[in-house]
């Protein structure tokens, strides 16, 4: 069975960008191996400083994520720093890494263009990635597009490993769902909370019709025709829609006669029922506070095991191990 593992940062409230593009491939996936999902609080560091807000994502982002449909009997979930392994692997990786692999990555270069200052955590990311990644001998990496680049540098620091002590890894692949590797936000970019243009997951009714009134449409009248390939009403409703209401939309966007508003409506229904078992389950594990923390915590213990195994494994290979 093939090894699957992702993390998520707790960086912020996640979106239907997130679901779409990383959480619910990472659910599917849960049946096909042996799963691995974290919470990235160690990288989350690197943009989020204050304490009590980052404690309460780690918990929203496990909650929402098991509301979602990750199984804990099937799939592992952990949070980052309960495993301090990752942090003694992410140094010793960082000692065959080459300054050039990290300077060429676009994630590095987009936050710190977008004001982020330019530490030397936000510089080192991808090393740590890489010892997610490693750490869990991971073959099957799914993530959104933006971080296909994390994940081939994975691959580049396993070799120069392998090359410099032996075959101690194995190279993970990245997994991509192209058909949902950019979903568009309220103003048509891509959906992300560095651009606030967001639809938040579990918001209430009201808030989610109020946000999703606030799509940028463009200025063509009711009456004209409209191509649904250039509105992100029409591509979000694919995703949340079945195949006949889907037809229905791309039919009535191409005759003209109906406005963005009834479209924006019919997106509403469609986001709104297609969550209504996970916020079913949502408020069921909120009636039991220690729901969460349990699970965190027997996730815990498997990934300590397997994390253990694997850090021995490096530090007798490097010349840390004194036998
Ligand atoms: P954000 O851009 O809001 O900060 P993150 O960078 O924390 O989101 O992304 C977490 C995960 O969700 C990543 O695997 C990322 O690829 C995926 N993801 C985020 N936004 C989108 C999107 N708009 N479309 C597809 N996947 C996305
Ligand atoms: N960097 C990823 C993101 O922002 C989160 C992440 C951390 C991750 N470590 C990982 C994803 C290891 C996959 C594998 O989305």
């Amino acid at each position: 069975m093939p090894r699957i593992l992702t993390g998520i940062q707790p960086s912020g409230t996640l979106h239907i960008g997130n679901y779409l593009g990383a959480m619910r491939p990472a659910i599917d996936l849960q049946e096909k191996g042996n799963a691995f999902y974290f919470i990235a609080d160690l990288h989350a560091l690197t943009t989020v400083r204050d304490p009590a807000l980052l404690r309460s994502q780690v918990q929203r982002v496990a909650l929402d994520f098991l509301a979602c449909g990750l199984d804990p009997a099937k799939a592992c979930l952990f949070v980052q720093s309960d495993v301090p392994a990752v942090t003694e692997l992410s140094w010793i990786l960082s000692t065959v890494t080459p300054m050039s692999l990290l300077e060429k990555c676009h994630s590095y270069k987009d936050k710190t263009a977008r004001g982020i200052a330019a530490d030397h955590g936000l510089f080192a990311y991808p090393v740590l990635m890489a010892a997610d990644i490693l750490l869990y001998e991971s073959d099957l990496v799914p993530v959104g597009r933006d971080q296909k680049q994390h994940v081939e540098v994975t691959r580049d620091i396993a070799i120069k490993m392998n090359e410099q002590y032996g075959g101690l890894f194995k190279l993970p692949t990245p997994i991509i769902r192209e058909e949902v590797a950019t979903v568009p936000g309220l103003d048509g970019q891509k959906m992300s909370k560095s651009y606030k243009n967001t639809i938040d997951l579990f918001l209430e009714e009201k808030a989610l019709l109020k946000i999703i009134r606030r799509m940028e449409t463009d200025s063509t009248p009711v009456e004209a025709p409209k191509d649904p390939a250039n509105s992100s009403i029409a591509t979000l409703f694919k995703h949340f829609a079945s195949e006949r209401d889907v037809a229905q939309m791309e039919a009535d966007f191409r005759s003209g006669g109906t406005g963005y508003g009834e479209f924006k409506n019919r997106l509403f229904e469609a986001i709104w029922t297609h969550f209504e078992p996970m916020r079913a389950r949502r408020n069921e594990m909120l009636r039991d506070p220690r729901y969460v923390e349990n699970v965190l915590a027997a996730g815990r213990e498997k990934a300590l095991s397997v994390a253990e195994k694997t850090l021995q494994k490096v530090r007798m290979a490097v010349g840390l191990q004194r036998i």
